[in-house]
C-alpha cells in the first residue's frame, strides 16, 4: 500500500466554499493521506456552500469562524484543538474575497472602506491566525502553514485590482511570520502561487476567462486544476519539506518563467 504522507497528522483547513474549492480538493487529499482535521468558514459560507456535505466525507465537523475576527480564530482554535485532540501539525488558509471586484470598482475608482476589507479578509486573516496559534500555542514543533497567493502579486493584472495589492501583503506576511515562527518552533510558513483556478473566487475576476485561456496557452505544462494544487499543499504538510520556508512557490505549469510560447506567437501571426 502506498505511503501515507499525513499519517498522524492533525490541522485546520479553511476556505472550502463548493466542490470546485481548493480547499475543498485540499481536504479530500489530506484525508485520503491520513490527516484528520477540522473544516472551518465564514458564517456566510455556511448557508452559501455545501460543506457539511464534504465534512461527511471527510469524517469530520466544521466550526465557523470569521478568518478577520481574533475572538472567532481563538474559539476556532479551541475547539479544533479540544476535537482533534492536541496540537496542529497544519493550517491551510484559502480565503480570499474583494468587494470592490465583486461590484466592478477599477483600481481607479476604489472604494477604501471595500479595499479595506480586501486587504483584511484577504491578507491581514492570514497573519491574525498566525499571531493567534502563536499567542495560544497551539502549533507542533516543524508544523507548516500555508496561504495561496497569485502572480498579480508581482505582475500587473489590470482587472485584478486591489486584491493584487492583497497578495503582495499576503506574500510579505509569509516571509514575516515565516521568519518568526521558524525561529520560535521550526513552524514553517509558505504561500503557494497558483494558476488561474475556475473557482468561485476565480471566475469573481472580471476578465477571468481571457486571462485563464492566455495563462494555459503560455504555460508549457497548462494551467495547474485545483487538485493538483490540492497535492502541491500536501507535499507541503509532509516530512518531506520541512526545510522550505518563507517562500512564495509558484504551481502554474511553467507560467512565471515563460516569455512566450508557440501558440502565442501564432495568434499574433508571427509564427
Ligand atoms: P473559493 O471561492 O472557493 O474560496 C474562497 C474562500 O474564502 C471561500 O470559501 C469563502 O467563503 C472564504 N472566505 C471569504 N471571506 C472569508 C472570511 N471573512 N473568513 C473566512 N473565510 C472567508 O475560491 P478559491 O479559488 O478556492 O480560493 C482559495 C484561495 O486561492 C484564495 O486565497 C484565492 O485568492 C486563491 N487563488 C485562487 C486562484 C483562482 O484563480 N481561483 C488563483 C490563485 C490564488
Amino acid at each position: 500500500m502506498a505511503e501515507k504522507l499525513l499519517e498522524g497528522k492533525i490541522g485546520i483547513i479553511t476556505g472550502a466554499l463548493d466542490e470546485n474549492s481548493i480547499a475543498w480538493k485540499t481536504a479530500l487529499k489530506a484525508k485520503e493521506q491520513g490527516a484528520r482535521f477540522v473544516l472551518t468558514n465564514a458564517p456566510i459560507a455556511m448557508r452559501m456552500g455545501s460543506i457539511q456535505t464534504l465534512a461527511e466525507q471527510c469524517e469530520t465537523i466544521v466550526i465557523p469562524a470569521d478568518a478577520t475576527s481574533l475572538a472567532d480564530i481563538e474559539k476556532l482554535y479551541a475547539e479544533a484543538k479540544a476535537y482533534l485532540g492536541g496540537d496542529f501539525d497544519f493550517i491551510l488558509h484559502s480565503i480570499g474575497m474583494s468587494p470592490n471586484i465583486r461590484k466592478g470598482r477599477s483600481y481607479g475608482d476604489l472604494n477604501y472602506d471595500w479595499a479595506m476589507k480586501s486587504y483584511d479578509v484577504s491578507a491581514i486573516s492570514f497573519h491574525k491566525m498566525m499571531q493567534v496559534a502563536e499567542k495560544m500555542d497551539v502549533m507542533k514543533t516543524w508544523g507548516s502553514i500555508v496561504g495561496l497567493s497569485y502572480i498579480a502579486a508581482q505582475r500587473v493584472y489590470p482587472f485584478y485590482t486591489d486584491m493584487a495589492d492583497a497578495k503582495a501583503l499576503l506574500e510579505s506576511i509569509a516571509r514575516g511570520y515565516g521568519y518568526r515562527f521558524g525561529k520560535a518552533k521550526k513552524v514553517r510558513v509558505n504561500t503557494i502561487s497558483q494558476s488561474p483556478t475556475k473557482t468561485t473566487a476565480g471566475t469573481g475576476i472580471g476578465g477571468f476567462d481571457s486571462f485563464f485561456n492566455f495563462a494555459d496557452q503560455i504555460s508549457p505544462l497548462g494551467n495547474a486544476s485545483a487538485e493538483a494544487c490540492a497535492e502541491y499543499i500536501i507535499t507541503l504538510f509532509s516530512d518531506f519539506t520541512r526545510m522550505v520556508t518563507m517562500q512564495n512557490l509558484f504551481h502554474d505549469g511553467g507560467y512565471s518563467h515563460t516569455g512566450i510560447s508557440e501558440e502565442i506567437m501564432e495568434a499574433f501571426g508571427t509564427k
